[in-house]
C-alpha cells in the first residue's frame, strides 16, 4: 500500500444512475498493489479533497473500478470525471471479504443502494468458481429501479436465487416492493451451512444481520462492510473509530459477530 495518491487516468466512464458512475482506471506511471474485494481506496479529486471508496472492479479482473454516487463534493468531483482526467489513488487499504470461508457453503449475498458496488467484484469471484459453493443467492435493494445499479449484468448472473426490491416503485415497476430482508424468505440457503456477505446502509446492515442471525445462519459467517467517515486511512487520525475499533483498520468488513454489539450501542 501507498499513503502517497498516485495518479490514475480515468480509461473508462458509464453511468450506472442519475446520480451513480463507475470509473475505470489505468496507472498513469507506476501501479498500485492488487486490491482485493472488499478492500478501498482513497480517491482524491484535484482541488476538491479525497474520500474512501471501495474497488467495484480489481486489476486482476477486468481492472481497477470505482462506483461513487454523488452525495457532496468530493463524490461530485469523481462523478463528473471525464475519460482521460486523471485522480489520485491510494491503497488497497482495509479488509477484504473472505468468500474462501464459504467454500462448501450456501450463499446470500444482500446489497443496498450503492452497497452493491462493493460487493461486485466478490460475486464475480464466487460465480467464477461454481463447484467451489452450493448454493448462491444475490438479493438486492434500492430506493427506486432508476437507482437500480448493473441491471443487465445482474440479469446475467446464473444463481439459485437473484431477487430484487424496491423503496418506491414507478409506474412500470413489476418487481417487489419493500425492503431487502423480506427477499430472504424466498431464497435458497440451509442457515447453518450458509456464509453472508452484506453491504449497505447501517439499518438496513443491522436489520439484514439480525434476520440471518434469526433465521440461524452463525453470526460469524455474516461479513458486512462497515462505514466511517475516514481521513488518513491508515490508523492515525482517528476519524472512523467506532467503539474501541479503528474501522480503517480492521474494517470495512467484519464479522457481525463483532459489528453487533458496537451498532447497537450507537442505536440507543
Ligand atoms: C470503506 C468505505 C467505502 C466506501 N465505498 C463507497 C463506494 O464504493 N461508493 C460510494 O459512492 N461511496 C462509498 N463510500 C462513501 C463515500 O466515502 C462518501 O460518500 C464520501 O466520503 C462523501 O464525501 P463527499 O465529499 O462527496 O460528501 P460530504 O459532503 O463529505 O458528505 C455528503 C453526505 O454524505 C455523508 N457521508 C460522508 N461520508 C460518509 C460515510 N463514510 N458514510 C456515510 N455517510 C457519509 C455526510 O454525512 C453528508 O450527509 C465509502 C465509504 C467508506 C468508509
Ligand atoms: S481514517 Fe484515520 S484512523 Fe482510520
Amino acid at each position: 500500500m501507498t499513503a502517497v495518491p498516485v495518479p490514475h487516468r480515468v480509461v473508462a466512464r458509464r453511468a450506472e444512475t442519475a446520480d451513480t458512475v463507475t470509473l475505470r482506471f489505468e496507472p498513469v506511471a507506476a501501479a498500485l498493489p492488487e486490491f482485493l474485494p472488499g478492500q478501498f481506496a482513497m480517491v482524491h479529486s484535484f482541488g476538491r479533497g479525497e474520500i474512501p471508496v471501495s474497488v467495484s472492479s480489481v486489476q486482476a479482473t477486468g481492472g481497477l473500478a470505482h462506483t461513487v454516487r454523488s452525495v457532496g463534493a468530493v463524490s461530485d468531483g469523481l462523478c463528473s470525471a471525464r475519460v482521460g482526467d486523471v485522480v489520485g489513488i491510494r491503497g488497497p487499504y482495509g479488509t477484504p471479504w473472505e468468500p474462501e470461508r464459504a467454500r462448501g457453503r450456501d450463499v446470500v449475498v444482500v446489497a443496498g443502494g450503492i452497497g452493491f458496488a462493493p460487493l461486485r467484484p466478490l460475486i464475480l469471484a464466487v460465480l467464477a468458481e461454481p463447484a467451489a459453493y452450493r448454493r448462491v443467492n444475490i438479493l438486492i435493494g434500492a430506493r427506486t429501479p432508476g437507482d437500480l445499479i448493473a441491471r443487465a449484468e445482474v440479469a446475467s448472473w446464473a444463481t439459485a436465487y437473484t431477487g430484487i426490491t424496491v423503496d418506491q416503485p414507478e409506474v412500470d415497476w413489476r418487481g417487489d416492493v419493500g425492503v431487502v430482508t423480506q427477499l430472504l424468505g424466498r431464497a435458497h440457503f440451509e442457515p447453518e451451512e450458509t456464509t453472508a456477505f452484506v453491504c449497505g446502509p447501517e439499518p438496513m446492515i443491522r436489520a439484514t444481520s439480525r434476520e440471518l442471525a434469526h433465521l440461524g445462519v452463525p453470526r460469524d459467517q455474516v461479513q458486512v462492510s462497515l462505514e466511517r467517515n475516514m481521513r488518513c486511512a491508515t490508523g492515525h487520525c482517528g476519524h472512523c473509530q467506532l467503539g474501541p475499533l479503528l474501522v480503517c483498520q480492521v474494517g470495512p468488513v467484519v464479522d457481525w459477530e463483532r459489528a453487533e454489539p458496537l451498532l447497537s450501542v450507537r442505536e440507543l
